[in-house]
């Protein structure tokens, strides 16, 4: 298998996205539609990891606002004019696919950020990604009641992390 390459995912692609999101969070589920209205809001941040012509994992990121996360299978409705940071969805690849490809990942939203003008990346970390993620420079952020209750729909793992584009 050739090495994989991250590039922009078009709508026709997303049936194989929500494969693989199938695939890889079958306790996090989401309807098609609500991947379907990501791509339709925000294209710039729908990503695709390729290998051999296949799409082996998906990035998906939108702008959004700090210490706010949208409701797991929820509408995301508008993306809000004074977005703060880019927050990221969701990433995820094929276990076979893995290695390297997060770094690469994050390396493609830092560019997208700084060329929108947004100086920070967001996300809920899930499972045990924690310190993957603290190794790319984020760091988690103490929730406040509102945010807890927020990310009660990610599991009991869910943790809000910030990276400060300016640190680095
Ligand atoms: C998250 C995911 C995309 C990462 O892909 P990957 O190719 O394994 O990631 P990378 O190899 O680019 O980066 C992982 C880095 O973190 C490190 N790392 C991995 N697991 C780690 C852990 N448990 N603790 C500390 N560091 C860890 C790796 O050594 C690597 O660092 P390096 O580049 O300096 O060697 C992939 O594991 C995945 O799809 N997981 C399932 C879905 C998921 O959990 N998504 C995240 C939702 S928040």
């Amino acid at each position: 298998m050739s090495k994989p390459h991250w590039r922009h995912a078009c709508a026709s692609e997303l049936p194989a996205i929500i494969a693989i999101a199938a695939r890889i969070h079958p306790d996090l589920p989401e309807r098609a539609e609500v991947f379907a209205e990501k791509m339709r809001l925000y294209p710039d941040g729908c990503f695709a990891l390729v290998a051999d012509n296949e799409i082996v994992g998906y990035g998906l990121s939108h702008p959004w606002m700090q210490q706010q996360v949208p409701p797991l299978n929820g509408f995301l409705e508008t993306l809000p004019g004074d977005a703060d940071c880019l927050y990221v969805h969701d990433v995820a690849v094929l276990p076979d696919c893995r290695g390297g490809v997060a770094r690469a990942y994050v390396a493609i939203i830092e560019d997208l950020a700084r060329v929108s003008g947004i100086a920070m990346l967001a996300l809920v970390s899930v499972y045990v990604t924690r310190p993957l993620w603290e190794r790319f420079g984020f760091r988690p952020v103490t929730a406040d009641a509102e945010l807890r209750e927020k990310l009660e729909s990610y599991g009991a793992s869910a943790t809000y992390m910030l990276r400060d584009l300016a640190d680095r």
